[in-house]
């Protein structure tokens, strides 16, 4: 899950004299960013720092962030002619600031903990294509997946295969574990799910070096579709908060491990909350197959003590 970010002042000093993107395009920047919360939280594993939006930027499109609105895409994709008009770029060749990222924290993590590279899922990533940016309603996305599904199949196919590109340069350049954010699938209901986003899911899994690289998967909002997403060919679902873990591991079986799923706003409550609700969840976890997270991304808000209380409560567990 996200774990870098403006809840650190070491990240806002960082941020405060670089944009967001250059930072992402700065292996020296983004190497100290990445490493921030294992040095100040503690945590067990470092995720690189980047963003869903790099590839998507490198298949031609223009990507922007604002600090009012997020990411912003000032030309949306709504035709078949820009579809056609966007490439399948060569990893190394327009994003080889990422492998450089993932190389340098190799050597700095030297084994200490593992490293872990990522990427958005087709819908996800189309979703931000279309809307340009964020959406509430999701009505641009939908309105092509409606109206015109050859064309959006056409871009998921083209998302699929950057993607799958993409992540087996960071294999090869030493991520130890895949995360696949399909943030927005929540969205979708569960035949449009199963049409256009865990088909996507699966081909991206069967695609990638998995025998180096255990691979997640991230749904917000998953617990409509769970048992689908059991199928998509991850070893880790990791499920937000409004599904309850001992339900989840009992729709699913014994099988997959589960990742999650602490409200991120329980973070903003108080040490000793913070620290009952983590041991609730881990004794919900069954102390096996389970990696203790957030439920999604650390709120800009949150207290440093409050994370690091988090971290402190789960190395503490009996
Ligand atoms: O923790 C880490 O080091 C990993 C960094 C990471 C970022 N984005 C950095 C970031 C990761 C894993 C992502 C993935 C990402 N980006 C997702 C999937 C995960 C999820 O939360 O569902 C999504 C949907 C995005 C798209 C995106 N990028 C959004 C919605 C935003 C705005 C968020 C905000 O709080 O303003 C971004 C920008 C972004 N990506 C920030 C960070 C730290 C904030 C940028 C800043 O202002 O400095």
């Amino acid at each position: 899950m996200r774990q870098a970010g403006r809840y650190l002042p070491e990240y806002r000093a960082v941020r405060a004299d670089t944009d967001f993107l250059t930072l992402c395009k700065t292996p020296e920047l983004a190497v100290e960013v990445s490493l921030q919360p294992f040095r100040l939280i503690g945590v067990d594993a470092v995720i690189m720092f980047s963003d869903i939006l790099i590839p998507v930027e490198a298949m031609g499109q223009e990507v922007r962030l604002t600090e009012q609105k997020g990411p912003e895409l000032p030309d949306p994709i709504r035709s078949r002619r820009q579809v056609d008009r966007l490439a399948v770029p060569d990893p190394l060749e327009k994003t080889g600031f990422v492998m450089e990222i993932i190389r340098t924290l190799r050597r700095e993590l030297d084994g200490v903990v593992p490293l872990i590279g990522f990427a958005g899922a087709p819908w996800t990533l189309a979703a931000y294509m279309i809307e340009g940016g964020g959406s509430r309603n999701y009505a641009h996305v939908k309105r092509m997946m409606y109206a015109d599904p050859a064309t959006f199949h056409a871009l998921l196919d083209k998302i699929a295969d950057t993607v799958i590109l993409y992540l087996n340069a960071q294999i090869e350049a030493g991520a130890q574990v895949i995360q696949l954010f399909d943030s927005w699938a929540g969205e979708l209901s569960p035949s449009d799910y199963e049409q256009f986003a865990l088909g996507y899911q699966q081909k991206i899994f069967a695609s990638i070096k998995r025998d180096s690289a255990p691979a997640i998967l991230f749904i917000n909002g998953c617990g409509n579709f769970l048992e689908k997403m059991a199928t998509s060919g991850a070893d880790v679902l990791s499920i937000d908060w409004r599904v309850d873990l001992k339900e989840a591991r009992a729709r699913i079986g014994d099988g997959l491990t589960l990742q999650g799923n602490l409200d991120p706003c329980v973070l903003l409550s108080t040490p000793e909350i913070i620290k009952q609700k983590t041991h609730e969840l881990i004794k919900a976890g069954g102390g096996k197959k389970h990696i203790l997270n957030l439920g999604h991304g650390i709120l800009p808000m949150t207290p440093v003590e409050n994370a690091r209380a988090f971290v402190e409560a789960a190395k503490n567990a009996d």
